[in-house]
């Protein structure tokens, strides 16, 4: 079965011709068109070249872009944390400490209140134009809790994330070390199946740098890929000990040191900004020139989670990002497409080109720049994923 997008106005392609550089810069097409033949996209060109196919879809001048690579989320929750957003616009500071009460609720919820409510914000993110969505568990933390979150969490993205050292829970207070090994035996064990990648909350008041240093070496040992929530809070050692690790992403980014942009600089590890955070915690932003005019690759992502920040909006991220942030539109949007894919180590999404996923959006906009230009505006008309329309 083949799908044809034509007319399309203004398509981004972010096609660097496969250079494989880190940090790529957002390109695109006018008058374009898309064929598709089942998941993939075989052919782009102008749209007067078009070959036939089964299908078309007409996007008449609007703007058509990968779709949204989310590479940062937490879905797998049961509850909210509205009353500590009223009190942090009221004043309060954010401490991660509301973890807790999430954790609380998690293990509370059946299996089913678990899957119904991440189901439910995987679809909202879908429909916002986020085709690909990297998931975390990180509010069960205990074996039990953490394998039933990433077996949730599986059935809903192939990018899952064991997020165990996220803190450490009441039962385990004071007994810090003793967490640790619980995380890096028993519970990574029965992980693994069900998770792609191993993250730790590196932050004073979660895990400090010698035992992050130990969960992630064990997690890659036993063949999972790294990613940090590091520097979110204050100075630390999170991005330094993401770009020693090779971790695909050093996710938050907000309080950064000369060396830890020059460590970033160039690399591998994505500086993946998460500035819904900042937005729900009434902190200040993280400065996405510094990292770009330094050569660091920037990934945009949700963040969503009850706590710090409730969104899954990706183009609400990307007005932020250019608002507060320092980033051109061509910036934010390339950052939340194919910035988010090399953040999972993914070249087959965030990237509109013959062999790659066939996800793709069309704006209710002639152009990307409308994204940032009417900002809490749903814009996403029509999402296809997997090479089908939904
Ligand atoms: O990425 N900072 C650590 N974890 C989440 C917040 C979790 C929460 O407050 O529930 C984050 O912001
Ligand atoms: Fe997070």
């Amino acid at each position: 079965m083949s799908l044809l997008i034509d007319r399309i106005g203004e398509l981004v392609t972010n096609d660097d011709g496969n250079c494989g550089c880190a940090r790529g810069h957002l390109t695109t097409l006018a008058d374009a068109a898309v064929l598709i033949e089942e998941d993939r996209i075989v052919w782009v060109g102008r749209s007067k070249d078009a070959p036939a196919a089964d299908h078309r879809l007409g996007a008449d001048g609007r703007a058509v872009l990968p779709g949204f690579v989310d590479s940062h989320s937490h879905l797998v929750f049961a509850g909210d944390r509205a009353p500590e957003f009223a009190a942090r616009m009221a004043g309060n500071p954010y401490t991660g400490g509301g973890i807790r009460t999430t954790v609380a609720a998690t293990r509370a919820a059946t299996d089913d209140e678990l899957r119904e409510s991440a189901t439910r914000l995987r679809d909202e993110a879908l429909r916002q134009g986020t085709t690909t969505i990297e998931i975390k568990s990180g509010y069960g933390l205990s074996v039990a809790d953490e394998t039933r979150s990433l077996r949730i969490a599986r059935e809903l993205s192939a990018e899952t994330t064991f997020l165990g050292a996220h803190v450490v829970p009441p039962e385990y207070a004071g007994r810090v070390d003793d967490y640790v090994s619980l995380v890096c035996g028993p519970m990574l064990h029965a992980a693994t199946p069900y998770a792609r990648w191993i993250d730790v909350f590196c932050e004073t008041g979660a895990f400090d740098e010698d035992h992050a240093r130990a969960i992630l070496t064990v997690g890659r040992a036993a063949g999972l890929g790294v990613r940090v929530h590091a520097n979110q809070l204050g100075h630390g050692p999170g991005v330094q000990l993401a770009v020693e690790l090779d971790a695909a992403s050093a996710d938050h980014c907000t309080h950064l040191t000369d060396r830890d942009v020059e460590a970033l600089a160039g690399m591998w590890t994505v500086a993946t900004l998460l500035p819904g955070a900042e937005f729900s915690t009434r902190s200040p932003y993280p400065d996405a020139r510094r990292l770009l005019d330094a050569g660091a690759t920037v990934a945009l992502a949700t963040d969503c989670n009850p706590g710090s920040s409730y969104t899954s909006s990706m183009a609400f991220c990307i007005a932020l990002a250019v608002r507060e942030m320092r980033m051109t539109p061509a910036e934010a949007v390339w950052a939340a497409t194919a910035g988010g894919a090399r953040a999972l180590r993914r070249d087959d999404v965030g990237v509109i080109a013959p062999g790659k996923r066939a996800d793709l959006i069309v704006l209710d906009a002639p152009s990307y720049l409308h994204l940032a230009y009417r900002p809490g505006v749903q814009l996403v008309s029509e999402v296809v994923h997997n090479g089908v329309k939904l």
